[in-house]
């Protein structure tokens, strides 16, 4: 559970925000690097930075190098001018640990610590993230520098916060390297004790894999067939926790020396990332921070947005978070790196405070004129101020000191999805009955259906307490362990209504079948049994066909489901599982168990949830027309309502209030322009 400290707003940067509300200001602004500028820059940075109303920068993230240019020598004076001159123009700090990427010196002195990948290649210096987390060198120089930061910026005024590395696992998330080796095997050690408890963990008896001896086992390397799937899983948590390791170490030295300041460390919950198992991180910071960029060619990005987003705050436990990194208009790390036109960075932003950020920052301030990254766009793009992006960022400066009322309200659904990272990792393994499945896809999928429906949903880690919530979605839940089986289970039969998926239930912590039908864990409380898995092939469709939910499509996945308790709800009529039940429901006390043996299309989704939602009571908090988003925070005896409206034709919003945008009060209905927002405060 993270502990909920806040960034320490110096009073400076409290100024010019009339009605802050509990966590102070909205942040805004971006990382700044103005090592990559001479000094004469830093003071046109500063001036533009308070002209667009930004009121805290990330500071030192790549600046390890010109800190500690060898390792006697050490130059923090560049860095107190930066500070100095943040702090005198009311301007905070998000002052980086500086580890994230270590100087060249470090890595000639130790290639050892260089990362490896999984098929031996070392992964050299020149690039940047070039360390091993399982590098004690490493560790011990990351720490001494972060001794030194501390010791020297622990009393700075500009200090708000401390941010660790950056993107822990970013381009380190998997290292196969000795140094690896060594540390999994004590990790292994420390799971299993011996070694006869780790070889019936992994089945070690299949393909003659028994392991007589710690120092025979190898992270799962490119090996001549399918690497042991509990072995792939445990180096998955295994990589997970060594970079956890580092971010304990270094929190460790933050909070020893500066114990009043804010931890955070930016995570990047974003689809095309999933190194890293956050849940069991989130104890270990005072403030949940997130780093998303959309992928420009997906036509529903908005959507994945908007789910990273709930995931997020889901995983802050409820409660207010930050937007560390986003991008004002193109990246450039992807095949074509589409401009984002400067209304859609408006709404963008203002669907992450919509969905509880208390901040919105973008990498970076001023686009660098060299480097790897001198495509990427930024607050201050090279065209400079005379710029429809500058406006643009300047506007929505000004968008965020009139919403600052909202900081520290919080987002509560009655809807939930739980999403586990392990599981996805266990869902995805190879050698599996399709490779075609994808559990974050699939959650995705129904997630944009209760987007289309307008009914907000919390998107939660496992273990989460689920008492408050009226439905629960389960997606593709294949790993389970027995305590998360057993909450779902006790959630049901206290009257709730849970929809599990797919390809559930099937496996146990140690990644073993768990026997006797599928889906498993899941079999009594589904009420129905399978005896296999009929997966369809790429582009294969079955239909469906229920009495009261209507005639659908599925893909992907069937399955020959007998109801042995459940009510059938619809049944294959084609393909490899016709005739059998493709959609149940269980009655269990005053809940029900919903089964959906396939990938349902949306219109499926649509009229599932729709019963379900009837069913449970739920319905969307307020209405608005297609295509625009709305979600509400609540603050004490006050409610905000955001409405966001994608489409290219003015929407309307059920709801009355006064836009803080614009400081006009409604009667209700409002009207949303065409690409516009609108914030009601009722
Ligand atoms: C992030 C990173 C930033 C910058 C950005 C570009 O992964 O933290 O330093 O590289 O991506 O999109």
């Amino acid at each position: 559970m993270v502990q909920q400290r806040w960034i320490r707003w110096p009073e400076g940067a409290r100024r010019g925000t009339a009605s802050a509300g509990q966590n102070g200001p909205l942040g805004f602004g971006g990382d700044y690097n103005p090592e990559q500028w001479p000094p004469e820059v830093w003071e046109q940075d500063v001036r533009l930075m308070q002209e667009a109303g930004v009121n805290l920068v990330t500071v030192g993230v790549f600046s390890w190098a010109r800190i500690q240019p060898d390792p006697d020598t050490w130059d923090f004076e560049w860095l107190d001018q930066v500070l100095d001159l943040l702090h005198a123009h009311d301007i905070a700090a998000d002052l980086a640990t500086a580890t994230a990427s270590p100087p060249a010196w470090l890595t000639t002195a130790h290639p050892e610590m260089l990362p490896v990948d999984r098929s031996g290649t070392v992964l050299s210096q020149g690039g940047r993230q070039a360390w091993s987390p399982s590098s004690t060198v490493y560790r011990e120089h990351s720490l001494h520098l972060v001794e030194r930061m501390a010791d020297r910026y622990g009393n700075h005024p500009a200090l708000a916060m401390w941010h660790v590395s950056n993107e822990l696992g970013c381009h380190n998330g998997r290292c196969y390297s000795e140094l690896s080796a060594r540390g999994f095997r004590r990790w292994l050690q420390g799971r299993y004790g011996d070694l006869d408890t780790l070889n019936r963990a992994w089945a070690t008896d299949f393909w003659s894999q028994r392991y007589g001896a710690w120092d025979q086992i190898e992270p799962p390397r490119v090996a001549p067939s399918f690497s042991n799937p509990t072995q792939q899983l445990d180096f998955a948590r295994f990589s997970s926790d060594a970079l956890r390791d580092q971010l304990r170490a270094e929190a460790a030295v933050l909070r020893r020396v500066t114990p009043e300041v804010p931890v955070t460390t930016n995570f990047m919950v974003m689809s095309h990332f999933r190194d890293v198992d956050y849940a069991t991180w989130t104890g270990d910071l005072d403030l949940v921070s997130n780093d998303h960029y959309m992928m420009a060619h997906d036509p529903s990005a908005h959507v994945e947005l908007a789910f990273c987003a709930d995931q997020t705050r889901g995983l802050a436990g409820g409660q207010p978070w930050m937007l560390m990194e986003s991008s004002t208009s193109a990246v450039s790390w992807q095949p074509v790196n589409a401009a984002k036109p400067v209304d859609q960075m408006r709404r963008n932003s203002l669907t992450q405070v919509a969905r509880g950020a208390d901040a919105v920052c973008f990498f970076q301030w001023r686009a660098s004129a060299a480097g790897a990254e001198k495509y990427h766009s930024a607050m201050l793009p090279h065209a400079g101020t005379d710029s429809e992006l500058w406006r643009g960022v300047v506007g929505l400066g000004a968008d965020l000191r009139r919403l600052a009322e909202v900081s520290g309200s919080t987002v509560r659904n009655r809807v939930a999805m739980v999403v586990d990272q392990e599981n996805e990792w266990a869902a995805e393994l190879d050698a599996h009955p399709s490779a075609l499945l994808s559990a974050r896809g699939t959650a995705q999928a129904w997630y944009r259906s209760l987007w289309d429906a307008g009914v907000g949903v919390d998107v939660v880690p496992r273990g989460t307490e689920l008492a408050g919530y009226r439905v629960v979605l389960a997606p593709m839940l294949h790993l389970v362990r027995d305590a998360d089986a057993a909450a779902l289970a006790a959630f049901t039969r206290a009257g709730g209504h849970l929809v599990v998926t797919y390809f559930s239930g099937i496996a146990d912590e140690d990644d073993h079948v768990r026997l006797g039908g599928y889906p498993g864990a899941f079999r009594d409380l589904l009420g129905v049994r399978v005896e296999e898995f009929r997966p369809l092939l790429p582009g294969q469709e079955v239909r469906l066909e229920g009495a009261g939910l209507g005639a659908w499509t599925g893909s992907l996945w069937s399955e020959p489901v007998v109801a042995n308790g459940a009510t059938v709800l619809a049944t294959y009529s084609d393909g490899p599982s016709a005739g059998f039940a493709a959609i149940t429901r269980c009655e269990q006390g005053g809940g029900s168990a919903w089964y959906v043996s396939t990938e349902l299309d949306a219109g499926g989704r649509a009229a599932v949830l729709d019963t379900v939602l009837t069913a449970s009571g739920v319905s969307a908090a307020v209405t608005a027309t297609a295509g625009t988003e709305v979600t509400v925070r609540q603050g004490e005896g006050v409610e905000y309502v955001f409405a966001i409206n994608h489409t290219g034709a003015q929407g309307t919003v059920e709801a009355a209030g006064t836009d803080l945008l614009t400081g006009r009060a409604h009667p209700g209905p409002v009207s949303v322009p065409a690409g516009g927002v609108v914030v009601l405060r009722r």
